[in-house]
């Protein structure tokens, strides 16, 4: 799959762009904030249909203005046009379309057409809290099973539900048991599926993660990625019954999937704790590398890869080796960003043939 023309209109800073895509790898360069992550953001909405930094559409209509398009064209290996299109509509009122046929869910786009993200603010995943890392990986999931989607939000449902019943037991200070039967059983059910997917899920991306961890050190260092479940040790009936009383104090349920965690670990030591910045960086792109591959093995398509200011603090031996790797199989189509447009000449142009463009004030322009 690979995106062949990116337009934007009322898209963040920008008033109206065209980009015609040729080769590989394409590089925009440009000042601070004169719109490089946009573009990134905007070909992420393509094939997650949302943006990877804002939560919600609205701040990504451009301001003073009330709706945004983004349409992208791609060529599938087979030499098939594919026209991708999302849009809102103010207020709320978003359309994802293929070919101008509207998605009835948006659940049914995602992974059809996947992208990988890389950027700076993924330190987050090691530094914040479970719920990031629970996200990510069912992100990711996500693009390639859609029943484990489903189960999720199926899940979701019943806990929201659960929580309001707590909520109001504890407010009012009385309890009944029966009343949560209901959900109960329903997130026993989903508990399971979900937890047995993460786990299986989690070994193959281990695989990969410690692959490509070990080709970005030299095989210096050894990293892992440890999946984190109450449901290891009980069942989601014991969990919830156990739980009970600390469930009505809190006013919601305590236990179960959605406290689920992963565990960042380099050569044994908890990457968040002791790994150096440096360290983080690599078992970060190591992460994301591992995205991809399994990506790319569950979906069968050759997802996009998006790298925002990556290379910033990579020494040059590293990028060149990255660059070199992302021209073989089975990587595809390579869109990054950089300040410096010598930098990218010098260090990406002296490995592979790249596409320049250049990024100014929310226009932007192919190199001649
Ligand atoms: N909804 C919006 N409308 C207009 N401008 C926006 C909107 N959202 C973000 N911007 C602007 O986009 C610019 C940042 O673009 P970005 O792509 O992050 O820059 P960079 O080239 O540094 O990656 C900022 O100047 C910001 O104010
Ligand atoms: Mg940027």
């Amino acid at each position: 799959m690979k995106l062949e023309r990116l337009k934007l209109y009322n898209f963040k800073n920008y008033a109206e762009a065209e980009m015609n895509f040729e080769g590989s790898i394409h590089c925009f360069y440009g000042k601070n904030a004169s719109g490089k992550t946009n573009i990134l953001d905007a070909i992420h909405y393509l094939g997650f249909t949302k943006s990877y930094f804002t939560g919600g559409d609205k701040p990504t209509i451009r301001f003073g203005e009330e709706n945004f398009s983004i349409t992208g064209r791609f060529t599938t290996p087979t030499g098939v046009t594919e026209n991708i299109k999302v849009s809102l509509k103010s207020p709320g009122q978003k359309k994802v379309s293929r070919n101008d046929k509207d998605y009835q869910r948006f659940s049914d786009h995602i992974g059809q057409f996947p992208v990988v993200m890389i950027s700076p603010s993924d330190s987050d995943l090691i530094n914040n809290g479970s719920e990031v890392r629970r996200k990510y990986f069912d992100s990711v999931i996500s693009q390639f099973d859609a029943t484990y989607l489903e189960n999720l939000i199926r899940y979701n449902k019943a806990l929201s539900h659960r929580n309001r019943l707590l909520k109001i037991m504890k407010d009012k200070r009385m309890q009944n048991r029966a009343q949560l039967e209901v959900w109960d059983q329903q997130l026993m059910e989903y508990a399971v599926a979900i937890f047995e997917k993460r786990v299986e899920y989690n070994k193959l991306f281990s695989k990969h993660h410690a692959e490509m961890h070990s080709r970005l050190t030299d095989e210096t260092e050894i990293a892992s990625v440890e999946y984190d479940s109450s449901l290891m040790e009980n069942d989601m009936k014991s969990l919830l019954d156990e739980s009970f009383q600390s469930d009505l104090q809190a006013g919601f349920t305590t236990k179960g999937v959605h406290r689920d965690d992963y565990f960042f670990y380099i050569n044994e030591h908890r990457a968040r704790r002791y790994a150096s910045q440096g360290q983080q960086k690599s078992y970060l792109l190591a992460l994301k590398m591992a995205q991809y591959m399994i990506t790319n093995e569950k979906t069968g398509h050759k997802p996009i890869l998006l790298f925002d200011d990556v290379f910033d603090k990579l020494d040059p031996f590293r990028v060149q080796m990255m660059i070199k790797m992302l021209c073989q199989d089975p990587f595809g189509q390579v869109f990054i960003t950089d300040t410096h447009k010598l930098r990218i000449e010098d260090i990406i142009g002296a490995v592979s043939p790249i596409q320049l463009f250049k990024v100014e004030n929310g226009t932007v322009k192919a190199d001649e």
